[in-house]
């Protein structure tokens, strides 16, 4: 079973704390996570980087406040990719040098408050997007720190146990023949700093090779044409995408195979004299805080059809789409009788009058009961804020935090909005 977190006799318990308890006292169903699950994935990920790196973690798995700060706390600066999330970053008290937002379609006042607020990096993604930043610093009269985020072909091989998001045709990034144009403008626009480049390969990569392919490609491109343009790398952003296991039995990421290239890359790189002041990212957002979480749900009914016997929770694909939608053998057990035998094959449902709310085609759990508690595991990362709350107007999930033996309540539990209906004076 992959899963984080320790057991007492036959309860789960999340950095100490009793999840049945966590359950009673915060209803059902709950997002809980581990601080020290958190802190771990950091420090495991740290410690396989070179020198100088920086790890930003990316808001949008997880963008609750009190989980951005546990990161903040560890040293971490944050990737966003809206303004919102460049507002959690701040008011979690991340640096600004230690902001970097990337994404396609950022609207002219998403851009004014980037450059607004002078973030270290803003990933553009297209040759119009350079123009817009151009003149929100305009407009502002604040210099726009711009890295370009590159479109590379560095992989033919989609079988990377994720989803490649570079190579080919892309919404994202800059294509390489475009790119060079681009960093010799941005070089001498008056209100940019040109910083460097980015590079995301993807996401959910379980293939170590994948990713160091993704990043000795980056570093290729970057040397080549610091070399090239003459000019001094200041930012040079390796991206995230590096996978958590989400069936049972899959191997974890070897973290070290993951970042053995990038410590000769690193090396190499240094002794360039283009890169002496540079500052190597990494922006996962999975890796980081997947583990830590558990999307806990009661079973409130067992029935049985044509011989097979069907689980239904109160929560469903509405409070965790991903997870549900990219497999449906997800570590899952009852969580209130861990260690009991697991002797009951049943298939798991959500209260969703839709036919993908169904969490596992065929789990093994023990005889299960009304009440049972249904945890899933590894949820952490694009659970909560990656789903469709609204749908069939169920309230939202409650998230709670288990840090240094103490349980908080991060979100309330929220009922659905019904709508409005205002005249709009056109
Ligand atoms: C630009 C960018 N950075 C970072 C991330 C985080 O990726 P992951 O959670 O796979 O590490 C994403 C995810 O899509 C992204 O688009």
């Amino acid at each position: 079973m992959i899963s984080s977190f320790k057991t007492k006799e036959e309860t789960l318990l999340a950095g100490g704390a009793p999840v049945a308890q966590i359950v009673r006292a915060a209803g059902s169903p709950v997002y809980i996570y581990d601080a020290e699950v958190m802190r771990r994935q950091y420090t495991r990920l740290a410690k396989a980087l070179p020198r100088g790196f920086r790890l930003f973690y990316s808001i949008k798995a997880n963008p609750n406040l009190s989980v951005v700060k546990v990161f903040k706390k560890l040293g971490a600066g944050a990737e966003a990719a809206s303004s919102h999330e460049v507002m959690t970053a701040i008011k979690a008290g991340v640096p600004r040098g230690a902001i970097a937002y990337a994404g396609p379609g950022k609207s002219d006042s998403e851009i004014e408050l980037a450059v607004d607020h002078r973030i270290g990096a803003i990933n553009v993604e297209s040759v119009t997007e350079f123009d817009r930043i151009v003149a929100a610093a305009g407009k502002t009269g604040k210099l726009a720190n711009v890295a370009i985020r590159l479109n590379l072909d560095y992989t033919h091989d989609d079988g990377a146990g994720g989803h490649v998001m570079a190579g080919g045709p892309r919404k994202f990034g800059v294509d390489p023949d475009m790119a060079e144009d681009l960093a010799k403008r941005a070089m001498k626009e008056k209100w940019v700093r040109f910083v460097g480049f980015h590079l995301f390969p993807g996401t959910g990569i379980m293939n170590p090779q994948i990713l160091a392919g993704a990043h000795n490609a980056l570093a290729v491109y970057a040397l080549r044409l610091a070399e090239k343009l003459q000019t001094r790398i200041g930012y040079l952003n390796f991206g995230g995408g590096l996978g958590i296991p989400y069936k049972d039995g899959e191997p974890e990421l070897d973290i070290h195979a993951a970042t053995a290239g990038i410590k000769a890359i690193a090396k190499e790189l240094r002794r360039s004299k283009w890169f002496q002041d540079v500052m190597f990212v990494m922006e996962p957002g999975r890796y980081l805080v997947g583990p830590s979480g558990v999307y806990v749900s009661t079973i409130i009914d067992v029935k049985t059809s044509r011989g097979k016997t069907y689980v239904i929770t109160d929560g469903g694909i509405h409070h965790a789409l991903i997870p549900i939608v990219m497999n449906k053998s997800f570590p899952t057990a009852l969580v209130n009788r861990m260690g009991q035998k697991a002797d009951t094959q049943v298939r798991v449902g959500g209260p969703l009058c839709a036919t993908p709310d169904q969490f596992s085609r065929e789990i093994m759990i023990p005889a299960p009961r009304m009440g049972d508690l249904l945890g899933i595991f590894n949820s952490g990362a694009y659970g909560y804020s990656a789903s469709m709350l609204g749908f069939l107007s169920h309230t939202a999930p409650a998230e709670a935090l288990v840090d240094d033996g103490r349980v908080y309540i991060i979100r309330e539990r929220q009922a659905p909005v019904m709508g409005v209906k205002k005249r709009l004076k056109i």
